[in-house]
């Protein structure tokens, strides 16, 4: 029997209603960071990874996308603050319509993980007077890399990631996290305004809903985690003032474009980036309680709520490690997915085998996949046959080429694109 049909237990080729939208299966496109935007403004080849990925009644979330120009990390990450990144998304967008797919726009802010300026390693030049050798160190090699003005990057702290981690600069070299500058509070109006401005721009551009980034320690989950937030303020310390500032986030979108257009995503018990927590199913049940309290007030569901689950783990630096035994991760997600009262995404690790079982479980409604559609642009319709998969290339993941490790893996078949 097909797998469509099967009677009583869904499977990942289930039909889903998510809200408004009628899913015709529940393989979602994780977001990804895929650095292909030049200078923030997405090109024709973002239009052809995205169909690439649609399948008719399909999901997709788009790679982070900034909210600001003080919110980039990486190079060559779209914005949606400006309105000629707003025309550039519509024709994304439009395509992806075109193939039958739904597709959301992930907003993101990477706070403290961010840079000020790329000291290049200088080569020595003996044959220039000292004087002019200075000022070519100074000056030409200190180039302004993600923040406006060279300015130190916001956060809930001032402290700075630990050297653990590095941060890729434009040049494609490796550079060390500066200290950034911890939001005052008369300033953290103006960075909800911003979520609120790019989703009312997301919507303009004709996605179906925005998903708010507040995962693997970027500024949200600065403020989310007590291994990061050391604020003594009404923004810090217990949980309900460290959630404080995504569910102003969440409030103010959802007043601007509906709750039903938005989701959030969190990974509470990912330390990525260095966002530790020491309870992190207390965080996540404390952001899963708002959330349902504003569900109820505003008498509308968010579209879901994405979690990445410590699996994910494997993404980062490694292909394998975990964080607690099996048995504890699938606790933490169990009673997250139990205690959200609407649709819940997963993602992080997962293969068909557990895809099938997490939603034939009831562990997942839908459930999102990064690196395996990455290689497959046909992921959903090999998922579907059980076909073999093409391998994934690192190394390809955050580099600027248009065609190569971006739209050029290979489909199964040709009918597949159809
Ligand atoms: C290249 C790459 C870029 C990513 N960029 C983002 C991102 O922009 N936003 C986000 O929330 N997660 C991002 N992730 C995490 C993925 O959404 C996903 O959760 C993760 O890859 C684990 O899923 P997987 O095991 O199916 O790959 C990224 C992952 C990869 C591999």
């Amino acid at each position: 029997m097909p797998e469509t049909q099967s009677q009583g237990t869904p499977t990942l080729f289930s039909p889903y209603k998510m809200g408004k939208f009628n899913l015709s299966h529940r393989v979602v496109l994780a977001p990804m960071t895929r650095c292909r935007a030049l200078n923030g403004i997405p090109r024709p080849a973002l239009a052809e990874y995205y169909t690439q990925r649609s399948t008719p009644g399909g999901s997709l979330i788009t790679e982070g996308t900034l909210v600001s120009d003080t919110a980039a990390g990486f190079p060559h990450v779209p914005g949606i603050y400006n309105d000629q990144q707003v025309e550039a998304w519509k024709k994304i967008v439009d395509a992806v319509h075109a193939k039958g797919s739904i597709i959301f726009c992930q907003l993101w802010h990477v706070g403290r993980a961010s840079h000020s300026r790329n000291f290049h390693h200088p080569m020595h030049f003996p044959f220039l007077s000292p004087f002019i050798e200075i000022f070519y160190l100074l000056i030409l090699t200190n180039e302004i890399v993600y923040q406006p003005g060279g300015a130190a990057p916001i956060s809930s702290t001032s402290k700075p990631l630990s050297n653990r981690w590095r941060i890729l600069m434009p040049d494609g070299s490796y550079g060390i996290y500066p200290k950034p500058r911890a939001l005052q509070i008369s300033e953290i109006p103006e960075v909800v305004q911003h979520y609120r401005t790019a989703a009312l721009n997301a919507i303009r551009a004709g996605f179906d809903g925005i998903e708010i980034h507040g995962a693997h320690g970027y500024l949200i989950d600065q403020f989310l985690k007590d291994g990061i937030n050391d604020r003594r303020d009404e923004y810090g310390g217990s949980l309900a003032n460290r959630c404080k500032f995504l569910m102003q986030i969440v409030g103010s979108v959802a007043e601007a474009v509906g709750a039903d257009r938005i989701a959030v995503r969190i990974s509470p018990a990912i330390d990525h980036l260095d966002a530790t927590d020491s309870n992190p199913l207390n965080l996540g049940l404390a952001v899963i309680e708002r959330l349902n309290e504003l569900q109820l007030k505003l008498g509308s569901k968010l579209a879901y709520l994405h979690v990445t689950q410590p699996r994910y783990h494997a993404y980062g630096q490694t292909e394998s490690g975990r964080h607690g035994s099996e048995d504890e991760e699938a606790h933490l997600m169990r009673t997250l997915k139990r205690s959200y009262e609407g649709t819940f995404m997963c993602s992080g690790g997962f293969t068909r085998e557990l895809g099938m079982q997490a939603v034939a479980e009831g562990d997942a409604d839908l459930v999102s996949y990064g690196r395996l559609f990455i290689s497959n642009p046909d992921l959903v319709f090999r998922l579907r046959i059980n076909a073999p998969l093409n391998r994934y290339i690192r190394k390809t993941f955050y580099t600027q080429d248009p065609v190569v490790g971006y739209t050029d893996y290979p489909f199964l078949v040709v009918q597949s694109r159809l």
